[in-house]
């Protein structure tokens, strides 16, 4: 650390004390500072917003036998699901950043035709079978989840959007969606924009070309 900046956290730490939060101050609390109260990235902290499960969350019963973290290859079949294949990752992070390993993460979407896999989906469209529908991961000790499925497409009255269910044992922590970056019909979706530009940017799927296509990242902090 440079003499300025040991400087510059004496002098903020002394005013902490004075304000009696010198607990706060050894306790982390710098980082905080450097992060929301002094500038920089207040969005790192924003917590995943949470969104409506949806009509169409697969209960078990409804779901295929496979329900792993690949969406595009169904156990047994050979040809996989139409769509454009992408990677989502990220990590699942408490709200100081550490990970939360060992959670279940759940996601579930309409296959390339719009189609969800589930019986009160009753639109004349026939399901992509090759479509795994439903699938999870579990948090590693990093809190690092991973998934391969396809870019979420339009649904009537709905801007594509992929749903996420987080659950710790059985307590469900948190249920979402995720959208993708720029998509036109954001502008007009109503669950959309009731978030702020902080928890939008914060469900919003940004894709870079990885190793095996389009790629990812979404941290979800809960
Ligand atoms: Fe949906």
């Amino acid at each position: 650390m440079t003499d300025s900046a040991t400087t510059r956290r004496g002098l903020i730490g002394r005013a902490l004390s004075l304000l009696g939060l010198g607990a706060f101050a050894s306790a982390g609390g710098f980082a905080a500072l450097r992060s929301g109260l002094l500038g920089s990235p207040a969005a790192a902290a924003t917590a995943t917003p949470s969104a409506t499960e949806g009509p169409f969350y697969p209960a078990p019963s409804m779901r295929m036998a496979d329900v792993d973290n690949d969406l595009v290859k169904v156990m047994g079949l050979i040809e996989e699901a139409g769509g454009e294949v992408i990677a989502l990752k990220g990590r699942v992070l408490d709200a100081a950043g550490a990970p939360r390993a060992g959670l279940r993460v759940e996601i579930w979407q309409c296959d390339v035709n719009g189609k969800y896999m589930h019986p009160g989906d009753r639109r004349d469209v026939e399901y992509d079978t090759g479509f795994q529908g439903f699938g999870h991961d579990i948090t590693g000790a990093d809190g690092s989840y991973s998934f391969r499925t396809i870019k979420p497409t339009v649904y009537p009255g709905r801007t594509p959007h992929i749903h996420v269910k987080l659950i710790d044992g059985e307590r469900e922590l948190l249920t979402t969606q995720f959208y993708l970056a720029d998509h036109p019909g954001n502008a007009c979706d109503r669950l959309f924009n009731r978030m702020s530009d902080a928890e939008k940017a914060r469900v919003t799927m940004v894709f870079t070309n990885g190793a095996a296509g389009p790629e990812t990242m979404v941290d979800i902090i809960a």
